[in-house]
This record gives C-alpha cells, structure tokens and sequence, in this order.
C-alpha cells in the first residue's frame, strides 16, 4: 500500500487530507471521529476576533444602561467577558488534545493585530500543535490602499510569530490587487504555511422577496478550479507549505491538488454533505490511484503539475476562452 505520509508546517501526518476549520471540528466528539476515519489532523473551529468585540460591545451597552456603572467596572467586564469565550476555547484545545494523538492546529479568525494577540501564547500552552490564522480583509474600505490592507496581514503575523513558537499558517482569500507577489511576501514572513482559499460566507438575492439573502454555505465541485490554478502557479514559488482548501470534495480531487504542488489539502463541505466518517473514503480514493498509478509515497507525483514544473507552463495562465474553445456548439 502507498505510504501517504506528509510534513506539514513541520509536523508528521500520517496522510495529507486535514479535516478544516468548521463547526465539525468544534466538539471532541467528531474530532475522535475524524481521527478514526483517518484524518492526517484537523484544524478546530476558529475562534473570532470580531465575534468576540461584537458580544463584548454588547455586553457594555447592557451595562451602561444601569446606573452607577464605574469605567474600572466597564475594564473588568472586558477581560472577563473575553476569558470566558477564550476559556472554552482553550478547553476545546486541551481535551482534542487528550482524545486524539493526530496534530490538532488551533485557528483564529483575526482582522487586526490588536489585543487578543496575547491569546496565541495562551493557546500554544494548551497544547495546540500549530496556530492557523484565518484572515480575512475585505477590500471595501475606499480610504485604504492594498498597501495598507497587506499590512494588516504582516502585522498580525509579525506580533504572533513574536508571541509563539508553535508554527502558525495563514488562510487567506484571493483579495490581494497582486495575488501572486502577495502570497510570496506572506510566505517570506514566519509562516510555515499558506491556506489557499478560505470560503466566506457570500450574500445571495431573493428575487422573489426582493431582498439579501445568505449564499450557499458549502462549496460546489466547481469551487476548486481557483485554488487549483493559484496552488500550481504558487508551488516552488513560496518558502512555505501549502494547504489547499475550497471545493475538494473527492478523493480525485485530492490528487488534484497534490499534482498541483500542494502539501495537504484541507475538506470541510464534503464532509457535512456526506458525514464524518466520508474521511476514510478520500483517503481511500487517494490511496487506490496511488497504488493504480504505480507511486510509493505522495512525494512521488507532489507538484507534478505545478507550473514551475509542467510541460504546459501557459495552461495555468490562460484567463481567455478564445478559439481553443470555438469548436463549442450551443445545447439546443
Ligand atoms: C459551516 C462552515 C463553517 C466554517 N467555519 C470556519 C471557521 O470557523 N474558520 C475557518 O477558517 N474556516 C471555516 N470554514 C471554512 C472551511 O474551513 C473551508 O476552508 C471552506 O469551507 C472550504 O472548504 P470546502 O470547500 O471543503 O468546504 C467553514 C466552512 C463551513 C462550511
């Protein structure tokens, strides 16, 4: 049987296939489940920066509505409110950490470098084998350059990698004015490794109700072609790993991405879609085509395709349909 085996931002996986950020890996008990059905590790549901000053803000308008409220009060009542959110946290890390032996990455979702930094620290001595930071920074503000926004993603890294030793990666999205250069200066920061894309949750339209509504929440099979191509074209072009995530939803098309030079792939809808226990099956998948193709461990065909490394460089640039596609006729 294939050797499946993967280093990871410098931890031993027994597979490359992590189970992603999401309510999923939030309880301990599909946490064992993904480690029984295979999973190489799993990154826990992000803890929010802006959920917590949101319930925080919440929190001190209640209390300025009673009287005799003192600002030292209104202090406490900050730090107290963000150790109990960051407590059950930490204990969701501590007891993942009990029940399986596969790396389990912590994962905050942060839009600044600003207070709860001090948290990174306190989540390496629970245990956590790595940090992930899911960034996110909406390009929306029209009073800050993609100069300023791309800091915001250096300073955040910067200060954690300064409060940590644990390795930290960073999610990111395809919001960057230069995507390629982008990615290379984060992967020239103290990030073991990059996350190529992260999903958001996306608004949608009723036509019916004439109104804003929620988008899907999980991906299509259609989702991975972006990261497909921003995986190849970054593979032997970054200093770091890469995890790929977004639309994986077959053990086929792990091996997609792996040909594209990623290091591990990350899966979050196909599980919800199809039950925990649908790990075991991707590994399966993955490990048959090994075996049917004829190569022993994963580094054998990693990054085959990657465009550093493809006969066909071009193919991974070509944004126009042009003629190749001319022969296409119309469906009645
Ligand atoms: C219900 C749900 C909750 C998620 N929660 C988080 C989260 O807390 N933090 C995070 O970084 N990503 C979160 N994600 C994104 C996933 O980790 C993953 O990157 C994304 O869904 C793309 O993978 P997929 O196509 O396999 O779903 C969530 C996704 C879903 C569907």
């Amino acid at each position: 049987m294939a050797n499946l085996e993967t280093t990871y931002l410098g931890l031993k996986l027994k597979n490359p296939v992590i189970a992603a950020s999401s309510e999923l890996t939030g309880n301990v008990e599909d946490i064992k489940k993904l480690e029984a059905a295979g999973a190489g590790a799993v990154v826990l549901k992000s803890l929010f920066e802006e959920e917590i000053q949101m319930e925080m803000d919440q929190m001190k308008q209640q209390m300025t509505g009673r009287p005799y409220i003192y600002p030292e009060t209104m202090d406490y009542m900050d730090e107290a409110f963000e150790e109990d959110q960051t407590r059950k946290y930490l204990r969701l890390i501590k007891e993942a950490k009990e029940a399986v032996d596969i790396p389990v990455i912590a994962s905050i979702n942060c839009v600044s470098a600003q207070k709860w930094t001090y948290l990174a620290s306190e989540i390496e001595k629970a245990g956590a084998d790595a940090l992930e930071l899911n960034m996110f920074i909406l390009p929306t503000d029209f009073s800050r350059s993609s100069v300023d926004n791309e800091k915001i993603y250096h300073d955040v890294i910067n200060q954690i990698s300064s409060e940590v030793d644990i390795p930290i990666s960073a999610k990111v999205s395809y919001y960057f004015s230069d995507l390629g250069p982008a990615l290379r200066r984060l992967s020239e920061t103290r990030v073991k490794g990059l996350v190529l894309f992260n999903r958001f949750y996306a608004p949608d339209i009723d036509t019916d109700e004439i109104k804003v509504t929620n988008g899907h929440v999980l991906s299509s099979a259609s989702d991975i072609h972006l990261s497909l191509r921003w995986v190849a074209i970054m593979a032997n072009r970054v200093e770091c790993d890469i995890a790929a995530t977004t639309g994986i939803h077959t053990g086929n098309d792990i091996v997609k991405q792996l040909l594209a030079g990623a290091t591990t792939v990350q899966v979050a809808s196909s599980l919800y879609r199809n039950g925990v226990n649908y790990m075991s099956e991707l590994i399966a998948e993955l490990s048959a085509w090994m075996d049917n193709k004829g190569f022993d461990s994963v580094d054998d065909f990693r990054g085959k395709l990657a465009q550093q490394k493809s006969t066909n460089p071009a193919a991974w640039e070509r944004a126009q349909f042009m003629r190749n596609f001319s022969h296409f006729t119309r469906h009645k």
